[in-house]
Formats: C-alpha cells, sequence, structure tokens
C-alpha cells in the first residue's frame, strides 16, 4: 500500500505553523562569529487538549481503530504523559472510553506528579486510570488484563503502543515532513539540520522516513535523546523505520546508516529527571521568543541543539529547524525547578 492510500482521520486543522526564532538566533551570534537562523516547527500548537506530536500520530491510530471496529482505547505512559493526554482527548472527541495505565518514572516527585499537569486533564477529561508502581513491562503485563476484562464485559478495545510509535503512528511524522518540505520551499529555505526530541522514537523516525521519501535527501534530522544513551535509541530508530516499511511500500526510498543521527549527552540521570541545561533552555526561549518548552522532552531537545551549535558540532550548519513536540502541560508539576 502506498502512503497516500493509508485512512486518516482528521483530529487538528495542518498544517501547524513554521516560522523564524530572531532573537534566539540573535542570542546565540551574540559572542561569536556566524551562527545559523533558527527556525521552529509549532506542532505544539494543536487543537487536542494542548496538542503535540502525538496528535498526528493518533490521526493514523484512531482511523486504524475505527476501521477495526473498536469502540474504547486503552494505552500507557508515565503519570504526566502528554501522549496519553493526547490519547484521552482523542477518545473523547470520538465518543469512545479511554483506559490508561501510568507509572511514575520519579518516584521523589510523586506528590506533585500525581497533582497536576497531564495527570490532572486525564483525569477531568474523564479517563479510566490504572495506576501501576512499576515498570514498563509491568505496565503492558496491566494493559493486557484491562484489555481481557472490557473484552468480557463486552467491549470491543483497541490497544495504543507507547507513545503511538509503531509503523501506523509514525506516518503521522511523514505527513509532517512533507509539510515541511512546503513551508521550506514557500520560503526558499534548505535547512541543514532539524532537531527533535527522541523517546519511543516514532516522530523520529517518521520525519527522517517523510523527508526522504517526500525527496528531500540533504536535511539531517537530529534526534537528542531524553532517556537512553545514543545505541539503544538508534537501535530504537531503525526498529520503527522497518515498521514503517512493514506497513507501507517504500522500496525506492533510502536511508543509509549515516541518516540515523542521535545524541544520548543531554538527558541527563534518567527519563523525566530535570537537568540544569534543560531548565535554562526552557527560561531562555521563553524569555526570547515567549514560547514554551517542558522539562522532559523539549527543553533537553532545544539544550542538546543550542550546546551542539555553540561548541561547533554540526558540519556546515545552515538554517536549523527546532521541531517542537508540545509538552508545556508537564512545566506545572516542575514548578519548583523554576521558583527557586
Ligand atoms: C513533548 C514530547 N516531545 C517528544 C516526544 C518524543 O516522541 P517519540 O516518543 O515519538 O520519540 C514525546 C513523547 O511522548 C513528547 O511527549
Amino acid at each position: 500500500m502506498k502512503f497516500e492510500d493509508i485512512a486518516r482521520l482528521p483530529l487538528t486543522t495542518l498544517p501547524t505553523a513554521f516560522y523564524g526564532m530572531p532573537n534566539l538566533s540573535k542570542e546565540l551570534a551574540k559572542d561569536n562569529f556566524y551562527f545559523p537562523d533558527i527556525y521552529i516547527k509549532r506542532d505544539d500548537v494543536m487543537e487536542l487538549a494542548h496538542g503535540g506530536n502525538k496528535t498526528r500520530k493518533l490521526e493514523y491510530v484512531f482511523a486504524s481503530a475505527l476501521e477495526s471496529g473498536a469502540d474504547c482505547v486503552i494505552t500507557m505512559g508515565g503519570i504526566q504523559s502528554n501522549h496519553v493526554r493526547q490519547t484521552v482527548s482523542a477518545a473523547a472527541k470520538l465518543d469512545m472510553q479511554s483506559h490508561v495505565i501510568l507509572n511514575c518514572p520519579v518516584p521523589e516527585m510523586e506528590a506533585e506528579l500525581l497533582s497536576s499537569g497531564n495527570y490532572l486533564l486525564d483525569v477531568i477529561m474523564g479517563a479510566h486510570v490504572y495506576l501501576v508502581d512499576g515498570d514498563d513491562d509491568q505496565c503492558i503485563e496491566k494493559m493486557n488484563l484491562v484489555k481481557e476484562e472490557l473484552i468480557s464485559n463486552g467491549k470491543t478495545p483497541y490497544s495504543v503502543p507507547m507513545g503511538a510509535s509503531d509503523g501506523i503512528g509514525s506516518l503521522g511524522y511523514m505527513l509532517c515532513a512533507q509539510e515541511l518540505i512546503a513551508q521550506w520551499k514557500q520560503r526558499g529555505l534548505t535547512p541543514s539540520h532539524i532537531f527533535v526530541g527522541t523517546g519511543s522514537c516514532g516522530t523520529h523516525a517518521g520525519l527522517l522516513m517523510g523527508l526522504r521519501y517526500f525527496g528531500n535527501t540533504t536535511t539531517k534530522v537530529v534526534g537528542i535523546s531524553v532517556s537512553q544513551p545514543e545505541e539503544i535509541k538508534k537501535e530504537n530508530v531503525r526498529e520503527v523505520l522497518q515498521q514503517i516499511r512493514d506497513v507501507i511500500d517504500l522500496s525506492d526510498t533510502v536511508i543509509s546508516e549515516d541518516d540515523i543521527i542521535v545524541n544520548g549527552d543531554y538527558f541527563g540521570k534518567a527519563y523525566a529527571y530535570p537537568t540544569e541545561e534543560a531548565n535554562a533552555a526552557i527560561k531562555l526561549v521563553a524569555e526570547k521568543e515567549g514560547i514554551l518548552l517542558d522539562p522532559v522532552y523539549t527543553g533537553k531537545a532545544m539544550a542538546g541543539m543550542l550546546d551542539m551549535i555553540r561548541s561547533g558540532k554540526l558540519e556546515f550548519p545552515k538554517d536549523i529547524v527546532f521541531l517542537h513536540t508540545g509538552g508545556a502541560p508537564a512545566l506545572h508539576p516542575y514548578s519548583k525547578e523554576f521558583l527557586k
């Protein structure tokens, strides 16, 4: 099947905005001879309860769920999962029940994580919440139990994998790549690099596959890992690229090994633990551009991008794009990081 033939259920208005960050670009150029212009793709501004990158993935996932006859969805993530919040919002919009399995990735912050931000929004939107004190495997186990229970109660559940990062969900980022290519063409831009926070890897893999599929052979997709070392994430990106190939015909689309770029230097102690560098990046972008990033994904991704530019780690930088994947609702449980 071709990309264009896969069913998509619109959940937001596309394309999202794309524009320059002149104040941030000027700030970077202050003490240095040459710096590239920075641009931003605003995938944080969408219609599913504050939006974010999962909305694009869910357009394909929910089309598939409805095709399969599902009347409710199950998914999982951390207590402050943006993916879960957008899945709950999509389900509410489609008048379906959502069942969500949540765990606490930062036990020291349990009280804050359980009283505001995405968790609060899940509850307000009517999600059926199951808290698990355990790891991803235990959450998957719980997901399977909830699924069996729903089936035995006569429901038809559809399981959405963590981060919707399978071959179907990642198609959302192929569509984003198509949008970006059109937006760059309109402005006469040929960006050398696009930065993205890389978690479950569907955004990174879909974007890379989409750029190459729609004819861009030069822009490098740089994933800043938000949770694990470079080699593990690269392997995950390769796996998702293969899952996309399992869904659609991409026999003419070449992705070389050099195309898979991940930097694992910026996630700090672990997933969801804040870092000083990410906090500083959040403050800088907020003060210079009035744009809100988050401590778990986009703050770390921005910190990585700024450091790689400043320290001359990028080859031939020219017009650099930051993909804003959302997440600002999680600023609230992390308020202590900024009010100290
Ligand atoms: C705000 C935000 N940015 C980036 C990501 C990472 O995207 P992916 O899981 O597709 O790698 C996520 C995933 O949850 C997210 O919520």
